[in-house]
């Protein structure tokens, strides 16, 4: 009867092992991979993964953390220095649930709150791609510059607990475009990571539509990422569902043009989405409620065009905004679409917070580079050639002109956003200042 079994069991363990090896030499499902491919670009992986000057997905660049420095980890298929080893299942921890193949905790600088949202049959599709698509490299991952004891990762398990959401599951397929873009937007596009505010422990106040807050503004590297609800005036709400798709697919149109982290994510993420989820996204966001009901939008006022044409305006803000300013912008503040953005009823102009305005004034921008839209017209920086007060003044001009309603910036706000400028902006500004 022992025998029995004993013959019994190592049948089935060489069953076993041999669907294994089968597994391991079965053909690669290209699909599926191409799938991946398109997943990794909607959820700009590259992004955060990739250091200046290294492979695709090797890892190590710097991000800056409440306590210190953290480095991306290399995602390549690399069996040593990356994830070759992981599972699909390891791998999934890793994305969704935060946690590392050795059982650490990840720092949420990696959107993985945002991933839970991703669905499992998404997270094979994924996998696939970064076991077969990626080239492996093996550039070791750098530790934390965190001093010790903030770099216990212990902590970062309690965070996980209080403030990460669960996972979901695959669920029924609703390909109903606001199911979609809802999808996208939370999930792998993780859209709040940037313009969700941040809690007291720098969780997303909101992670879904259930509370205004979701999209309603954040701070990143001195930007502020826009109120992406429907707010007139400093949100999307005079954006068309079309305007919102071709600044995603462009990084421009006749409202704005991105810049800072933004000319990033249409780079690298947004520009290579189909046309059917950028759509998908607009349509979800159109769908957000305003923070404030009842503002009107702005309407375009012609005065400030004709004090400059005429000269009857010599107050400092508006002859700074002259010399400076006007050769791009025009005197009417309308610009010149898609090439230099309008400053009359911009949302950037006109939000609360003038973090962003101020930052492009003093370190300049350069639009992104898109298969759509190759040229990359950028600004030059002012920050050398203007002193904080002088950039007040021309602020504060722009955001009282041409109909726009916003309050005034101080020299000492400037002074602020100035003293946070990395160097090497401050040094790539006086270099762009000195060419001219
Ligand atoms: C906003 C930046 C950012 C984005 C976007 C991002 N990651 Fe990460 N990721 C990180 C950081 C930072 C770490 C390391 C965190 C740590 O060490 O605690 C990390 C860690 C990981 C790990 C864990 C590696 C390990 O050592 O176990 C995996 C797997 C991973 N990311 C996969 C992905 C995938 C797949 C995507 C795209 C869908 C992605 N990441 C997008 C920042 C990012
Ligand atoms: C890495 C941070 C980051 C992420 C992630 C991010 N954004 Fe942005 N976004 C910004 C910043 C900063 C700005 C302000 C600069 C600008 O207008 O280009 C911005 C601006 C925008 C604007 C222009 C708003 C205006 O009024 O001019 C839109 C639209 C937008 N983002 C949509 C999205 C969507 C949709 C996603 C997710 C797919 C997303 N963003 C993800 C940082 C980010
Ligand atoms: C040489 C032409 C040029 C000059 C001069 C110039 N800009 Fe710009 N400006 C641009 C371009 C191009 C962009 C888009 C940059 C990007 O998307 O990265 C831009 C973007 C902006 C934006 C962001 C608008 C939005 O919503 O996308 C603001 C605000 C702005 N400029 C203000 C100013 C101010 C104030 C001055 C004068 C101190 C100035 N600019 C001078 C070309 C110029």
């Amino acid at each position: 009867m022992i025998k029995h079994y004993f013959i019994a069991a190592c049948a089935a363990v060489m069953t076993l092992s041999a669907a294994a090896a089968s597994a391991q030499n079965a053909p690669v499902d290209q699909q599926l991979v191409k799938r991946g491919e398109y997943l990794a670009k909607a959820g700009d992986c590259v992004a955060c993964h990739t250091a200046k000057g290294g492979k695709p997905f090797a890892g190590g660049l710097p991000m800056a953390t409440p306590i210190g420095t953290v480095y991306s980890s290399n995602i390549t298929p690399d069996k040593d220095h990356g994830i070759g080893s992981y599972t699909e299942d390891d791998f999934d921890k890793a994305l969704r649930h935060g946690i590392r193949k050795d059982g650490a905790s990840l720092y949420p600088a990696m959107p993985y709150p945002s991933y839970a949202k991703v669905k499992p049959a998404d997270v094979k599709a994924l996998y696939a791609y970064f076991m077969n698509g990626v080239q492996a490299d093996p550039t070791p991952n750098r530790g934390v510059d965190i001093v010790w004891p903030l770099s216990m990762r212990w902590p970062l398990s309690i965070w996980r607990k209080v403030f990460a959401p669960n996972v979901v599951a695959d669920g029924a397929d609703d390909n109903s475009p606001i199911v979609r873009g809802k999808y996208l937007v939370e999930g792998l596009g993780h859209c709040g990571a940037c313009h969700t505010p941040r809690g007291i422990g720098m969780q997303e106040k909101a992670l879904t539509d259930d509370s205004t807050q979701f999209l309603s503004g954040g701070v990143v590297e001195g930007y502020l990422a826009n109120n992406l609800r429907g707010d007139a005036r400093d949100g999307l709400g005079s954006w068309s569902e079309q305007d919102i798709a071709v600044f995603l697919k462009t990084g421009r149109n006749s409202h704005s043009a991105a810049f800072g982290g933004m000319a990033d994510v249409v780079a690298n993420s947004t520009q290579y989405m189909t046309d059917e989820d950028l759509t998908a996204m607009a349509k979800y966001l159109k769908s957000l409620k305003p923070v404030k009901d009842g503002v009107a939008p702005l309407a375009y006022d012609d005065k400030t065009h004709q004090a400059l044409r005429k000269g009857s305006d010599q107050s400092p803000g508006a002859m700074g905004f002259l010399n400076n300013c006007a050769a791009c912008h025009r005197s009417s503040g309308k610009g010149w679409t898609e090439t230099f953005p309008t400053l009359a009823q911009s949302a950037t102009v006109n939000a609360g917070n003038p973090a962003s305005l101020i930052k492009i004034v003093l370190a300049g921008g350069e639009m992104p580079w898109t298969h759509k839209a190759p040229t990359q017209f950028a600004m030059p920086a002012f920050g050398s050639r203007l002193s904080d007060q002088e950039v007040a003044e021309i602020v504060t001009f722009i955001r009282s002109s041409w109909g726009n309603n916003a309050g005034a910036v101080s020299a000492s706000d400037v002074a602020k956003v100035r003293k946070d400028l990395p160097k090497q902006t401050a040094d790539a500004a006086n270099a762009t200042v000195a060419k001219q």
